[in-house]
């Protein structure tokens, strides 16, 4: 059975957002980073991408050293059917990994620079949007902008609050994939109501726990 936890004006459900999706209100902005697939081709090898890091090929697969886990079971791209979802839960769309998936032609790409220098590992990552703007660019380290990394694909907080900035007059916004919370604190931070879904136990807690301090902090501001 799907849990609920109500942490001020963020509702976060722990199950799979492909059934809770559909049993939500429309709201004003999806901006999430679902799995891309590309970490269980870790060991295929055949393009640059899918290459094993060295932290992979010592231990098989990407593992997430906090935690001591080693699955990336969690790491299946939406179906076509899952993204329909998406576009049904709301008008505004941000979908980080968005080259990945099946979605039509944009100019509103927005493009992470994670400023390393190693061609063998991703030097940008690509957000699919339906945004009205021209295409832009973010710079921001991958590892200096996630301190005390919680999750294996972790977005940088700074990221995450440039994309709900960019969506301008959106005032609901869900991540249907939150992981460890991230578009939910920026989300929060920037005094959005925020909806989440986490179908992985371990990382639920700590979206939770992370919003929690979010919203604990703005508080103590105020
Ligand atoms: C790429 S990660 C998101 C990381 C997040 N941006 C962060 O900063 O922590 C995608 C997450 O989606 C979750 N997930 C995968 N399939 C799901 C589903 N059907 N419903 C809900 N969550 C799902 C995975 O467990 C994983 O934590």
């Amino acid at each position: 059975m799907t849990r609920v936890e109500v942490i001020g004006n963020a509702t976060l459900y722990l199950g799979d957002c492909r059934e809770i999706l559909p049993t939500l209100p429309k709201v004003d902005a999806v901006i999430t980073d679902p799995p891309y697939g590309i970490l269980n081709l870790a060991g295929a090898g055949s393009t640059p991408a899918v290459r094993k890091s060295p932290r992979q090929q010592s231990s098989g697969v990407l593992k997430n050293r906090l935690l001591n886990r080693s699955d990336v079971r969690w790491d299946v791209a939406p179906s076509a059917d899952a993204l329909a979802l998406l576009f049904a839960a709301a008008p505004l769309q941000i979908i980080w990994g968005g080259n990945y998936f099946a979605l039509p032609p944009t100019r509103a790409m927005l493009v992470w620079d994670k400023e390393q220098p190693w061609e063998n590992f991703s030097q940008v990552e690509l957000a699919w949007t339906n945004l009205s703007r021209p295409a832009a660019i973010f710079r921001e380290s991958a590892t200096r902008g996630t301190p005390g990394k919680e999750h294996p694909t972790q977005k940088p907080l700074s990221l995450m609050r440039w994309c709900v900035a960019l969506a301008k007059g959106c005032n609901s916004i869900v991540d249907p994939y939150m992981g460890s919370g991230t578009t939910g604190v920026a989300a929060v931070e920037l005094g959005r109501n925020f909806i989440g879904c986490e179908v992985d136990p371990a990382y639920f807690d700590i979206a939770c726990r992370r919003i929690e301090d979010a919203q604990r902090q703005g508080r103590l501001i105020a």
